[in-house]
């Protein structure tokens, strides 16, 4: 087996996903929860949540002075223009956030968005400062005819392909598997471990500053499987749908990252992986 390369021990990334949910209401007393509630956690802990567009005003009005940072759950691949309904890069960094998700499986599947799209967002994103989250993932029957390495390559590659190396080395890739994503059950901590060293050597080949890039697990992420997930080598944190809705939920993941950080493999045991 070739070397591993270096994963950051020192830090975790969790970075909710609320999907198209939310209201004004509902989403101050969450965003006052979650304010509270993750104030006293681990520094090492860097905690996200993407929101739908509308609400990154508030999310920047509420979450300014919090440690929790903010984004978009998607962003279009043109700068500028006569793109009706369209919502650029630098209209979601103009309020305060920093991430974009792009390449979600939802978007995917529901919108037929195709890996050189996914690509050109993640350049958009950059190119505005935003920090972009590039998911990808297998369906139930890529894996079943173990096309899972092949696919994520292809993912993968289209945006490693358009993007300099210094560019690449500021993504986040998520790992989601698709049959795992709103399902109740993650892939299990093997399949998860097994992933995430695929990718890593797989980004290592754009050089080593690459291969350092935060990975993160998605699909199913909940209190009590988060430890486990998150303690998995390479697992640099997680990317969080329903249970990050919920502010005791998302709290007790966040809890959950933040006991792993700067755990070693030897110490996995007393979390169920
Ligand atoms: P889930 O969603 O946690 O509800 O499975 C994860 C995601 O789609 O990002």
């Amino acid at each position: 087996m070739s070397k591993m390369p270096e994963s950051k021990v020192g830090s975790k990334l969790v970075i909710g996903n609320w999907k198209m949910h939310g209201g004004l209401r509902g989403n101050e007393a969450l965003l006052q929860a979650l304010t509270h509630g993750t104030k006293a956690m681990s520094p090492g802990l860097r905690i996200g949540l993407c929101v739908p567009f509308p609400y990154l005003a508030q999310a920047q009005q509420l979450l300014g002075d919090s440690r929790i940072e903010w984004g978009a759950q998607d962003l279009s691949s043109h700068d500028e223009g006569a793109y009706t309904g369209e919502v650029s890069a630098s209209m979601v960094a103009d309020f305060g956030a920093r991430y974009a998700i792009v390449g979600h499986s939802e978007r995917r599947e529901y919108h037929r968005e195709g890996a050189i799209l996914v690509a050109e967002k993640a350049e958009r994103a950059l190119e505005a400062g935003l920090t972009p989250i590039v998911c990808v993932g297998e369906t139930k029957e890529e894996r079943e005819f173990a096309f899972t390495e092949r696919v994520l390559s292809a993912q993968l590659d289209a945006v490693l392909d358009r993007l300099s190396v210094e560019q690449a080395a500021s993504i986040v890739l998520a790992y989601e598997p698709v049959w795992a994503i709103g399902s109740g059950s993650s892939a299990s901590c093997e399949d998860v471990r097994d992933v995430h060293h695929f990718l890593r050597q797989h980004l290592a080949q754009k050089g080593p500053a690459v291969a350092r890039i935060p990975v993160l697990y998605g699909g199913s992420v909940k209190p009590d499987n988060a430890a486990g997930l998150f303690s998995v080598p390479e697992v640099d944190g997680g990317l969080v749908g329903g249970a990050s809705l919920d502010a005791e939920q998302f709290l007790a993941i966040c809890e959950a990252a933040a006991g792993t950080i700067g755990m070693v493999a030897a110490h996995h045991d007393h979390t169920g992986c």
